[in-house]
């Protein structure tokens, strides 16, 4: 496969206090080098032969491969970023960052803040869609590769001395100031909604039960706060196996769970849960409410509270 090069999106005599030199080189030496290099490295995997190559050749290869892959997909959203008027960004994206952030200025804040901290060394500050949280956040690339898995750049700051030195020299917060002055909001707000059309990765939905769950967390802040009844109905073999129990949960076994449903009260919900979350957690809830109580599933279930961090006690699976 061969790496085209992008032309370059912004028009460099038109931008603000950024010199047509600087951005010439930077486009030609920096970012066309990351395409050659890319390319280059690219050939020698494609005629390698894997069977005979040393593992730290490969190695080196295939990690100098990410780094110039990241450099020119980022190098590319760089200098489509640029060209604008900067101000501020157009409605849908300025809620889009006030919502993820609580303000414009305070993400601004941030990110300026964090460029500055680059000051002298080099990297990234970008502004990514994480589909998970359907939030933006900013983070640092001070490696090309060191991108948030799944998150989408929408804005790129290019923090490397080459992005600046020609035009600016050690005058970090002057190149960011200007920077600022050429962000063409309206092809940053594009791209945030093709990111935002990107559904959250898959394991993440929850599958579909019967009756509504409760999460996790919610349990613990209200058996902290002694505002629900919990009952962990593991299968007796699974408590007896794991010997321990959440602190301040009673062990009940599900398959009597008409003989002990009259121990709970009816004035508060009650919530129950079993290994993971599934469904003898979602049964012995079924059970309950056919019984009049307010019952839910606790959505994960006793793994759900250990990865919480919840405490935990001995137990031995006896009632
Ligand atoms: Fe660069």
């Amino acid at each position: 496969m061969k790496y085209e090069i992008a032309p370059i999106w912004c028009r460099p005599w038109l931008l603000h206090g950024l010199s047509e030199k600087l951005i010439e080189s930077h486009y030609e030496n920096n970012y066309g080098g990351a395409v050659r290099k890319l390319n280059a490295i690219t050939a020698k995997l494609e005629a390698a032969d894997f069977e005979k190559m040393l593992a730290p050749e490969l190695n080196g290869l295939k990690r100098e491969q990410l780094l110039a892959l990241n450099s020119t997909l980022l190098h590319e959203i760089y200098f489509a970023c640029l060209g604008g008027e900067g101000g501020r960004p157009p409605k849908v994206f300025a809620d889009a960052i006030t919502e993820s952030f609580g303000s414009y200025e305070r993400w601004k804040s941030e990110f300026v803040a964090m460029a500055k901290a680059l000051s002298g060394g080099s990297g990234w500050v970008l502004m990514s869609y994480v589909p998970r949280d359907k939030r933006l956040i900013n983070q640092y690339a001070s490696e090309h590769p060191q991108a948030i898995v799944t998150g989408m750049p929408v804005l790129a700051l290019d923090m490397y001395e080459h992005a600046y030195h020609i035009d600016f020299g050690a005058n970090a917060a002057a190149y960011i100031d200007t920077w600022f002055r050429n962000i063409d909001w309206a092809v940053v707000q594009g791209r945030y909604q093709d990111a935002a059309q990107t559904l959250p990765p898959r394991p993440l939905e929850q599958p579909e039960f019967p009756i509504p769950g409760i999460r996790v967390d919610e349990v613990k802040a209200m058996l902290d706060a002694g505002e629900i009844q919990v009952i962990d109905t593991r299968p007796r073999h699974f408590v007896s196996r794991q010997q321990e129990i959440v602190d301040g949960v009673k062990w009940r076994d599900p398959e009597r769970v008409q003989e002990w449903a009259s121990e709970l009260s009816k004035e508060q919900p009650v919530a129950v849960y079993c290994a993971y979350g599934f469904h003898i957690g979602c049964k012995t809830a079924i059970a309950l409410r056919d019984a009049g109580f307010d019952a839910r599933f606790v959505q994960g279930g006793h793994s759900a509270f250990k990865a919480l961090g919840a405490k935990t006690r001995k137990h031995d699976g006896s009632d």
